[in-house]
């Protein structure tokens, strides 16, 4: 098979620590790829005013699929103070070059999936009914509507006159907000379409059937949100009565989704979500299995197939700064295992996940997040691994 060209965005902080000792695994699995070095990040925002250039555009583009480690993002005022002087007075407006990267290409299937390792010591536990104690096992995968909800961008505070002038064509917004001054009120849309509504549901099927998930659960709130969660519910059902029939679909509501996955995790396997709400229940699973140094993603337009795949984590600036690197570089190990199962590789991203498994099972090598340590640059004294000695241990199970 032709050598791969692979895009590697390592971005700010521990982005690029987190990055190179995940291109480290990926030879030692043996895993073929030339990979290209793309600007995105923090940098290019202060010294050229773009924080996402239009050559990596064009590389993605060329390529396909990146590696993405994270980037550094900071308020509207502080982003502006920290420009080079010269661009200044160029009207430039920061804006997130990862929301970028998915608005530009259609990245709308967004994949994070939640899976206990055996030993890890930050599993979830609860007190069972004959007061053992119950480490149930998570495997839930979150389909997150990734370019449209509450994050599409459309808002505004006091609105132009046209759009309050529409708005007060709704009864609810007359009798709710009709005597609020325009200029007091702050307007963020919830816009769903069909089309992209449509296509996270069935990717959320496609992978149930694939690995054999007995259910999906549509996770927003119909019953309130009559609208867009209403909408992406009956289609559901029309989908799975359709096309999934021996797939269980279940509808929760956000809030007592919350709750319940806390109470019986592994009651969940295959959950899909528009945005804003998938962002939060991925999170929540997130907390059962280890948290940032554990959760990675998928972001995916399966018409181009383009993909970018990155850790959950940001940039944690301040560990940046560490002689030694201190941070959990498996969060991005997994993001380019599903990279690898993207491209047809699964086979290699097994092996990798297999070694991850037993270095954790081990449980000889441990960064600081995982011995619940604050962390700090004397965690290494005080016996925690290395992010490269993490690395090191995994690249020993695969040999
Ligand atoms: P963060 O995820 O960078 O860090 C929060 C805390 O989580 C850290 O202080 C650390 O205690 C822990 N942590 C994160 N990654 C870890 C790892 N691999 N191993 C062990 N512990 C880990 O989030 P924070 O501090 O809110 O944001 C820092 C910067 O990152 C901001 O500029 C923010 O905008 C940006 N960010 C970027 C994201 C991205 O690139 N996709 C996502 C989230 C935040
Ligand atoms: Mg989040």
């Amino acid at each position: 098979m032709a050598k791969r060209t692979i895009v590697s965005l390592p971005g700010d902080g521990i982005g690029r620590v987190v990055l190179e000792e995940t291109l480290r695994i990926l030879e030692a699995a043996g895993f073929e790829a030339d990979y290209i070095e793309g600007d995105i990040g923090w940098e290019f925002w202060t010294k050229q005013g773009n924080p996402l250039p239009q050559r990596t555009l064009d590389l993605i583009a060329e390529h396909k699929i990146a590696l993405f480690g994270a980037i550094t993002s900071k308020p509207k005022e502080a982003a502006f103070n920290e420009l080079a002087p010269e661009l200044r007075t160029k009207g430039l407006v920061y804006s997130s070059p990862i929301v970028g990267l998915r608005q530009h290409f259609g990245l709308d299937i967004c994949i994070r999936p939640t899976k206990s390792y055996l030993g890890n010591p930050l599993n979830f536990v609860r007190r069972g009914a004959n007061d053992q104690i119950e480490e149930p096992l998570v495997d839930a995968v979150i389909f997150r509507q990734n370019t449209e909800g509450l994050y599409g961008g459309v808002e505004w505070t006091n609105p132009p006159q046209l759009v309050y002038d529409g708005m007060m064509t709704h009864p609810k917004f007359v009798q709710n907000f009709g005597n609020t001054p325009k200029e007091e009120i702050s307007i963020s849309t919830r816009i769903f379409t069909k089309k992209a509504t449509e296509r996270i549901l069935r990717a959320a099927f496609e992978h149930a059937k694939k690995y054999k998930y007995p259910s999906v659960t549509l996770c927003e709130k119909p019953n309130v949100i009559r609208e867009t969660s209403g909408m992406m519910y009956k289609m559901a059902q029309e989908i799975q009565k359709a096309d999934y029939p021996t797939i269980e679909l279940w509808n929760t509501n956000i809030d007592a989704q919350m709750m319940w996955l806390t109470k019986n995790p592994e009651n969940y396997g295959v959950i899909v979500a528009g945005n804003m709400f998938g962002d939060i229940v991925s999170d929540g699973f997130a907390g059962l299995i280890g948290g940032l140094g554990f959760a990675a993603s998928a972001q995916m337009n399966p018409d181009s197939g383009i993909g970018v795949f990155e850790p959950t984590h940001g940039s944690a600036p301040k560990y940046a700064e560490y002689d030694v690197s201190i941070v959990n570089p498996i969060a991005m190990i997994e993001s380019a295992c599903m990279m690898l199962d993207f491209i047809g590789e699964a086979s290699i991203a097994k092996k990798i996940r297999a070694a991850v498994a037993e270095v954790i099972t081990e449980g000889k090598v441990k960064t600081y997040d995982m011995l619940k340590m604050v962390g700090r640059p004397n965690v290494i004294e005080k016996g925690a691994a290395s992010t490269q000695q993490m690395t090191d241990a995994i690249i020993e199970k695969l040999n």
